[in-house]
């Protein structure tokens, strides 16, 4: 058979063509790691080997994969209805996904506008947060506020405001006119810590510099994860999250809180908002909406927000924003019958009640090689591993790697910290067979 024929290019060998994200491409495919299919916590290789789910998906199969309702659901409406313009048209299902979603957000946060992933559900966000103050006379207030090692997805926008340095080196000036705070993270005063750390409530003073150095008015938001996830798993420090609050309600800042990794049941609550008794003016989301089977995000804003746009002629848009794809009947219909099998399973209280049983499982790897730190909240657990002498990043590579390999489960590694956030359906057995695997993996690659 000629190379590049059709069938040539079925066969699972021909790697070449496609560009993986965040993948070390040429490793990758000297040595593919393949799923082929996958049920509850478990993912399934070509060859049939079961490898536990340590990390639902990318922090966002919540329910579990595969689930017998979610798929059915996504089957009837595919059959049903493909698709609807967006834009001047809708469908049903986008009306009532829009209200059990604000149902789950906190009082007051009460309007959802969609789109198809968390860095467009972060753009939008930052997006209505510019306009909000423009429409409201205060134009001047432009100036964003990020943090170091926050992550906020790939857009210009959410490169912008994060604070991940390999996320925004080579992509020139980004958005001007954007300041970051100082990360939460202080090992020498946090280490260990089971949930929120007691130290560095005091780094959201930080705020007060950087409106001193600007002043209020040429300010608009300031945008965090409650819990900082993709850097590698860092809870906010007792009281932190309050301070900011206080901070931007002083000085007329929206608070954004970007929950595309804590909404949905990961730290035991529908949003961390509700965790942290904090209630952002925005809430950004994504992934467990759908538990991670149709693209899906979207930005909960508060009626006052909303209210603030729905003037003028009404035949004239009032948001010049949206996506060919924002409420896709699909991904409405995944999202449905996620939520209903969330409260059905009551998976958040379930995560809930699973927290100590999970940060005890995860504290006994300290001791382990070249563990520094662990830290957990809710179902995550960020472990950082000593680097190798000059190989940043290395060890918790080959852990990955061994991990699949050896041991048959997926974890997440950033830099040389380890991540792990099951689905929430993970039992406790499994939760001793995560941290086992884990152990020996971390033992592998001492
Ligand atoms: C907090 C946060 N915001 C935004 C994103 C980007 O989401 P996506 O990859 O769906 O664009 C992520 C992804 O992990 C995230 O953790």
């Amino acid at each position: 058979m000629p190379s590049g024929s059709a069938t040539s290019a079925a066969v699972p060998n021909d790697l070449e063509s496609y560009w993986l994200p965040f993948t070390p491409n040429r490793a990758f495919k000297a040595a593919p790691r393949l799923i082929a299919r996958a049920k509850d916590m478990h993912y399934y290789t070509p060859d049939s080997r079961a490898v536990l789910d340590g990390t639902a998906g990318l922090w966002c199969t919540n329910a579990g994969h595969n689930r017998d309702p979610i798929v059915a659901a996504i089957r009837a409406q595919a059959a049903e209805l493909d698709y609807a313009p967006a834009f001047q048209f809708s469908h049903p299902k986008a009306f009532e996904l829009a209200s059990r979603v604000a149902a789950l957000a906190p009082a007051g946060l009460d309007h959802v506008f969609f789109c198809n992933s968390g860095s467009e559900a972060v753009d939008t966000a930052l997006k209505i947060a510019l306009a909000y103050h423009n429409i409201r006379g205060e134009g001047a207030r432009t100036r964003l506020i990020g943090r170091e090692r926050g992550y906020h997805g790939v857009g210009f926008g959410g490169i912008s405001v994060g604070g991940i340095v390999g996320n925004r080196k080579l992509f020139g000036s980004l958005l001007t006119g954007v300041d970051h705070l100082p990360a939460t993270y202080n090992r020498a005063e946090q280490a260990f810590s089971k949930g929120e750390p007691d130290w560095g409530a005091h780094l959201a003073d930080d705020l007060e510099r950087i409106v001193a150095l600007h002043d209020a008015s040429s300010m608009a938001a300031v945008i965090v994860e409650p819990m900082a996830g993709s850097t590698g798993v860092l809870p906010p420090p007792k009281g932190y999250l309050q301070r900011l609050r206080t901070i931007c309600d002083k000085h007329g800042l929206l608070l954004i809180f970007d929950e595309v990794i804590t909404g949905f049941g990961r730290l035991g609550h529908a949003f961390a908002a509700e965790r942290y008794g904090v209630t952002p003016d925005i809430i950004t989301f994504a992934k467990g909406v759908t538990s991670g089977t149709v693209p899906m995000g979207g930005a909960i804003v508060k009626k006052s927000i909303y209210d603030a746009f729905m003037r003028g002629p009404e035949h004239v848009i009032e948001l010049f924003h949206g996506y060919t794809y924002s409420a896709h009947p699909l991904a409405c219909a995944a999202g449905l019958a996620t939520l209903d099998l969330y409260r059905e399973e009551d998976l958040f209280a379930r995560a809930r009640k699973l927290e100590p049983v999970w940060a005890n499982a995860a504290m006994g790897l300290k001791g382990l090689p070249n563990v520094l730190d662990i830290r957990c909240v809710g179902l995550t657990a960020g472990i950082d591993l000593a680097a190798r002498p000059d190989a940043a990043g290395r060890r918790a590579y080959d852990a990955m790697v061994h991990a699949f390999n050896n041991e048959s489960i997926v974890i997440r590694v950033t830099g040389d910290t380890l991540a792990l956030t099951p689905p929430l359906i993970v039992s406790e057995n499994q939760i001793g067979e995560i941290f086992d695997k884990v152990a020996r993996t971390i033992r592998a690659v001492a």
